[in-house]
């Protein structure tokens, strides 16, 4: 049952001009999912009755990533009028007139906030009774922050802005987190009193509660316990300080569970991965998307996945993987290059330097050395041949290969496409394979060897080659005496 007084104004219509890039900020990833959608799962978790977002800038790529991330999200659009007082009005302008309940302003580029902090942060505010509670941290350097003033007594006093403080206020660490709580009838009334008559011709939402204070109104400033949990994304060098934050806290995570993860600074785990205990984790590892591992794996060292699925007790190394499904132990790299459509059976293999794509490799099946593998399908336990290929590819069209069970290819084969290969068969080394071959027989095509004695000393006399040819016929000669 969700909260039915409590409704969440997401603010995403920022232009988020300083991370300099053709996508819009909240969009940047995170962990695997974008900035806005990160504060959008804090939103669900508080399970509020209305969440809404104030989009304007980038507005339809906005729109759709949060309707993706949070479905049932109310779109809000900001008119001209600038600031964030103003898109706070446009979206209770959008909730139910009768709505009485609590109004919680989250920013969209404050990914990391978390739902028990905020949930602390609302009780609070509704056991106060205050008309608007404030959240608040202390920096270390709060430059270009709004700053939190208190009293003597150490209550909430105003807020003032950088641009406004006075040296003496340009000192306060703690600082206007920009996220806030309010009664909705305290809100409303004062949003109709904003204007937008200051140095930015915007309407600020913090002049809400300086109204409020001066309607003698009881405001809160409550500070989180670590300033980390509010900190913003507004550049590419605060993207990168927050995305290694949340990692840590999802390596962490990932260990507590008992998850083996040997070097946490270059392990990157998006969020939406599961691991499961008892696998072991090597240095230099990514795990994206919706990957997931099972127990008894060992992943790593320097492999990317990317919505892998590995099985249990499989070891997966120095290999970059894409949409790949991996069997229990089975063996992969080093250097495999896994494209999607990869199935590789259980106790099959996927050596080095191999390529694969749209493959299945059935159950003990192996591929172990210097291949590519591409729209096969392999039955269970065939050997392919060191330095295979599957041509797939005519310059116009893509064909399959079908290779059956317990099947060996020689080395440096080369298949056909469109070609099936039964059950039991031999290929030798060197075979283009362009016919279909029966089950059980041998595929051999190349020229029979021709050896012409002698060549080496006579057409090409006095070099080095021929010197050892003619040493290893004295050598040969010698032997047989
Ligand atoms: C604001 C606060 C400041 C606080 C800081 C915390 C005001 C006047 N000041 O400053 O006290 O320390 O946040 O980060 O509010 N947005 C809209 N529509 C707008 C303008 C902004 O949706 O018209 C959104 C932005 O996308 C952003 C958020 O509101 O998510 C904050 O806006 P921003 O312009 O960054 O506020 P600051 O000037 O940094
Ligand atoms: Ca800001």
């Amino acid at each position: 049952m969700s909260d039915q007084n409590l409704a969440i104004i997401v603010l995403a219509a920022g232009q988020g001009t300083r991370m300099k890039s053709a996508t819009p900020k909240l969009l940047h990833p995170l962990a695997g999912s974008p900035v806005v959608g990160h504060v959008l799962r804090t939103a669900r978790a508080l399970d509020a009755a209305h969440v809404l977002a104030v989009v304007r800038h980038e507005r339809d790529r906005v729109a759709e990533t949060i309707e993706a991330e949070l479905p049932g999200t109310t779109i809000v659009d900001q008119d001209e009028i600038p600031g964030t007082g103003r898109a706070v009005e446009q979206a209770v302008a959008a909730l139910p007139a009768d709505f009485a309940g609590e109004v919680l302003v989250l920013n969209g580029d404050v990914p990391l906030l978390d739902a028990d902090t905020l949930a602390a942060f609302l009780a609070q505010h509704r056991d106060t009774g205050s008309a608007a509670s404030v959240l608040s941290a202390i920096y270390d350097d709060p430059h270009g922050y709004g700053r939190i003033v208190r009293g003597p007594a150490g209550g909430f006093d105003r807020i003032v802005e950088q641009k406004d403080a006075s040296e003496v206020e340009r000192a306060i660490p703690e600082i206007n987190a920009g996220i806030y709580a309010f009664g909705a009838a305290a809100l409303r009334d004062q949003l109709a009193n904003l204007t937008t008559e200051n140095a930015q011709g915007e309407k600020y939402l913090t002049d809400v509660i300086q109204l409020l204070r001066e309607a003698g109104s009881e405001v809160e400033a409550v500070p989180v316990a670590e300033p980390w949990l509010v900190a913003g994304i507004n550049d590419r060098a605060q993207l990168s300080e927050t995305a290694a934050r949340l990692n840590a806290l999802i390596v962490r995570g990932w260990q507590l569970n008992g998850v083996t993860i040997e070097d946490p600074a270059t392990t990157w785990i998006d969020l939406a991965v599961t691991i499961e205990p008892d696998t072991t984790i090597r240095p230099g590892t990514q795990l994206k998307g919706a990957t997931t591992i099972a127990t008894g794996a060992i992943v790593g060292p320097d492999t990317t996945l990317v919505d892998c699925e590995i099985g249990a007790g499989a070891h997966v190394k120095r290999t970059d993987g894409t949409l790949a499904v991996i069997g229990a132990g089975a063996e992969v790299g080093p250097f495999a290059y896994l494209r999607p459509g990869t199935v590789l059976g259980d106790g099959g293999k996927i050596g080095t330097f191999v390529e694969t794509k749209n493959a299945e490799i059935g159950r003990g099946s192996k591929v172990p050395h210097l291949s590519y593998i591409g729209d096969t399908r392999i039955g269970e336990q065939s050997n392919v041949g060191a330095g295979s290929i599957t041509a797939n590819y005519d310059g116009v069209n893509k064909h399959r290969t079908e290779i059956g069970s317990h099947v060996r290819t020689g080395s440096h084969g080369v298949f056909v496409a469109p070609v099936t290969i039964g059950d039991g068969v031999y290929t030798g080394a060197g075979t283009v394979v362009r016919k279909d071959v029966p089950a059980g027989a041998l595929a051999v095509n190349v020229a029979p060897q021709r050896n012409i004695e002698g060549w080496v000393t006579t057409h090409r006399a006095g070099t080095a080659a021929a010197q050892a040819a003619e040493a290893a016929g004295t050598a040969a000669a010698t032997d047989a005496e």
